[in-house]
């Protein structure tokens, strides 16, 4: 099968991946470099469990086609926690405040969250329901959700 050579920054290391072009982001991520931390939900853009951060935006990664990755910076959940292994402040409230139940929404979720952080560091509990509008969590933990992000901008502003 044809392949194409794709080069972008994948969790701050400069990758190439060797895939056809028909992949996706998702599909690069979980079946080229073993990164599993992304899901596959509906494949189709509307569930969110395949959220990463490219270029600080959230996007479904199960319709992102992979030549369009070509020079561009993804960040998926396996890169957000501290080279050390600590673990990023949403991560850490996520377990704390019962933000997890089956876990498959979760990295989604998170990176989702990063991204509205990242951007607004104190958002409004408005602000964080919109920023997961496109995350669903089919164990229904909507409110644990919430209130981890909420939580976790909490710890941002404290360290600062
Ligand atoms: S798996 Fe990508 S949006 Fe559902
Ligand atoms: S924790 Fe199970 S889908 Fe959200």
């Amino acid at each position: 099968m044809k392949k194409v050579s794709i080069s972008f920054t994948l969790n701050g290391d400069e990758v190439t991946a060797e895939v056809p072009p028909s992949w996706t982001l998702l599909k690069t991520l979980r079946e080229y470099f073993e990164l599993t931390g992304a899901k596959e939900g509906c494949g189709a853009g509307e569930c969110g469990a395949c959220t990463v951060i490219i270029d600080g935006e959230a996007v479904n990664s199960c319709i992102y086609p992979i030549p369009e990755v070509e020079g561009k910076s993804v960040t998926t959940i396996e890169g957000i926690a501290g080279k050390d292994g600590t673990l990023h402040p949403l991560q850490k409230a996520f377990i704390e405040n019962n933000g997890v139940q089956c876990g498959f929404c979760t990295s989604g979720m998170i990176m989702s969250a990063k991204s509205l952080l990242d951007r607004n560091p104190a958002p409004t509990r408005d602000e964080i329901r919109k920023s997961i509008a496109g995350n669903l969590c089919r164990c229904t933990g909507y409110v644990q959700i919430v209130e981890s992000i909420e939580k976790a901008a909490e710890m941002i502003k404290g360290a600062k």
